[in-house]
């Protein structure tokens, strides 16, 4: 038997989580299954405009992932391989709703290899009942008034839900 013993897998799933859908859960879920401990990292200093703060997004992925042992949930600025590093993370986990997905996905996951070798990235399928989900259609559809129920937690839908209605009045 082999008693070298087997280095813990840190994993780090990484996006802009503006906010967090069903999709993003379920691959937080599977990522779960695949190593030790997940950290959920949040791009703090991202261009693009968000809808929600970085610390009103946390606050709602602290909620929904609470009591899921293993699941840590952060803020990061920087690179991504170089947050990895410092949090001694060796996996990066993103996940892949369809071919349109790949093109970008693997460029970003060439260029951390190239940056940081040590540090492998992992895509997952997303699964067949969230591959339709973004955060992006998710907003639009709620802006417009359409219903979102069982695309994002019920929590983030009635956070959207304030939210918009602030934005009406
Ligand atoms: O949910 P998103 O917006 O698709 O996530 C994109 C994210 C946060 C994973 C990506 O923008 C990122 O890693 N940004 C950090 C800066 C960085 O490392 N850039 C070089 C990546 S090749």
């Amino acid at each position: 038997m082999d008693a070298t013993p087997r280095r813990s897998v840190v994993g780090i799933y990484p996006g802009s989580f503006d906010p967090i859908t069903n999709g993003h859960l379920d691959l937080i879920e599977r990522g779960c299954r695949l190593v030790d401990r997940l950290i959920v990292a949040i791009l703090s200093n991202a261009e693009k405009r968000p809808l929600f703060s970085v610390e009103e997004r946390m606050d709602m992925l602290r909620e929904v992932v609470r009591g899921r042992p293993g699941v840590e949930v952060c803020t990061f600025n920087g690179l991504l391989v170089d947050f990895a590093a410092e949090r001694h993370a060796n996996v990066i986990i993103r996940g892949i709703r369809a071919i349109s997905d790949y093109e970008f996905e693997l460029q970003m996951a060439l260029m951390n290899r190239r940056l940081r070798p040590e540090v492998e990235t992992v895509f997952l399928m997303a699964g067949e009942a969230y591959s339709f989900i973004s955060s992006r259609l998710v907003k639009e559809v709620i802006s417009l008034g359409g219903n979102i129920t069982g695309l994002v937690p019920p929590l983030v839908a009635r956070r959207l839900a304030e939210r918009f209605a602030k934005k009406e009045t």
